[in-house]
């Protein structure tokens, strides 16, 4: 028979090929600790159930310890033949330090199908947690970018054409209040992710009245998968974390394109730190957003991910199939590319540079057309009314080739509608015109005061 963990049964060789297809050990390895973690669990529940002698029992944590440090330290020697995955790996090396007639017992009644998904969780429980640290991270750091530059106005764009005068920090609330459903979707994923499915066995459940809960409790785990068959099946908690990471990605993504726009030479009102950007091989005076752009690519390449991924569970029979070690590879990818993302994202506005003076020069006239409307509705005409008549404002400041609807003159304004009086010359004051925005969530001080206050106390109470 074959040395193979699984051999007892085949008198055939694995093809070459085929050895290194059905390998995950070059990748789950990252999960090394997770799986011996996972095993000492199981060797107490084991010893509980009766199955191992107390000394059986610490002979095998103490044995693992072993293990864990040679993999902590670089020096555990992977044997291709047997070692296929993490479970059989650490199985195997566990044997050669305590004897395989006491390793040999330690997966009684358990499976690797419900080894498997046991790692996966407790890994990816660990790395949520690493990820809502860098989210929070980016989060603050963006709070103090929003206070520190309250009062630098900029044009507002719709379609990419300049719309009405907004605050900077307003734009840049805006994009962390996206960032903060992010992370109260973050913390609601975790729940799910955090249940026990160890002792499952393969698919039907443990025949030795194994104490789950006691396992549960053992690794931290909020509860136990409460059916075996979907114990072993369940990869939502994958599909889920990459679900998760799209639409963060996504919201990356469109922060970045703003700010690629807005730190080119024709906006100019924030210019990236070198730590942060690159320059060209052949350009000498390139100073490219690299980061950005990398931040708004990756996006593509964790959708991919999540897309890929449900494509490949899709229509699978119940229980365990091993298409599911396909879970692996777009997982560990996608959490690296999300800590990276969050970390890169942090260090770009932890380190720009904000230009209020160009964002002022990029405020126009014409953008107050809405404030001149408004100031004929404040003395009771009807807003379709007034939207024509500073219309026609705007239309003859531009006939007449002057810079602006505020160059027009109070008589001209007059000849336009007579309801206009000497105060319209207030409205031509982007100041004023964002202060008027005072409502729950408007672009005045107040408003973005209380948006940076709302962020920071949701970030308290987490
Ligand atoms: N390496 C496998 C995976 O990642 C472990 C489970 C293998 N189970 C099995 N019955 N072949 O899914």
């Amino acid at each position: 028979s074959s040395t193979k963990l699984w051999g007892g049964r085949f008198s055939g060789k694995t093809d070459p090929l085929m050895q290194k297809y059905n390998e995950s050990l070059s990748y789950d390895r990252r999960m090394y600790a997770q799986d011996i973690r996972g095993s000492q669990a199981y060797a107490k529940a084991t010893c509980k159930a009766g199955i191992l002698t107390p000394e059986e029992r610490d002979a095998i944590i103490e044995g693992l310890e072993k293990v864990r440090e040679e993999w902590a330290t670089g020096t555990f020697v992977i044997k291709p033949e047997t070692d296929e995955d993490i479970h059989t790996a650490n199985e195997r090396r566990l044997g050669d330090h305590i004897g395989t007639h006491i390793s040999g017992k330690l997966h009684t009644g358990r499976s690797r199908n419900d080894q498997v998904a046991t790692d996966m969780r407790l890994w990816l429980r660990d790395e949520l947690d690493n990820i809502e640290k860098y989210l929070i991270e980016f989060l603050k750091v963006t709070a103090v970018a929003a206070s520190d530059q309250i009062d630098a106005l900029m044009p507002g764009y719709t379609h990419v054409q300049r719309a009405q005068p907004i605050r900077w920090s307003h734009w840049v609330m805006s994009h962390a209040f996206m960032f903060l459903s992010d992370l109260e979707r973050l913390r609601e994923l975790k729940k799910r992710v955090n249940k026990s499915p160890l002792g499952c066995g393969a698919l039907a459940g443990n025949p030795f009245n194994l104490d789950r809960e006691f396992l549960a409790k053992e690794l931290g785990f909020d509860g136990c998968i409460q059916n075996s068959l979907i114990g072993v099946a369940d990869r939502d908690f994958v599909v889920e974390t990459l679900q998760w990471a799209t639409l963060m990605m996504n919201h990356m993504s469109r922060w970045s394109e703003d700010l690629i726009l807005y730190s080119t030479a024709e906006f100019g009102f924030v210019t990236l730190a070198d730590a942060y950007s690159t320059g060209s091989s052949l350009m000498p005076q390139k100073k490219n957003s690299d980061s950005l752009e990398l931040l708004r690519g990756k996006s593509g390449r964790v959708f991919g991910q999540m897309a890929g991924f449900l494509y490949t569970i899709k229509g699978l029979p119940s229980s365990y199939n091993k298409d599911l070690q396909e879970d692996k590879e777009p997982l560990f990818d996608c959490v690296t590319t999300v800590q990276n993302s969050l970390q890169i994202a942090s260090g770009v506005v932890a380190t720009w540079s904000i230009h209020p003076n160009k964002m002022k020069a990029a405020l126009t006239m014409d953008m107050l057309a809405t404030d001149l409307a408004d100031y004929l509705v404040r003395k009771g005409v009807p807003f379709r009314e007034t939207h024509h008549i500073s219309g026609s404002c705007v239309q003859a400041a531009e006939k007449q080739g002057l810079s602006g609807i505020d160059q027009l003159g109070l008589e001209a304004l007059k000849k336009i509608d007579n309801r206009f009086e000497a105060d319209v010359l207030e409205v031509f004051d982007f100041e004023r015109s964002v202060e008027l925005r005072s409502s729950i969530g408007g672009t005045c001080r107040a408003s973005v005061v209380k948006q940076i206050e709302e962020l920071n106390k949701f970030l308290q109470l987490g």
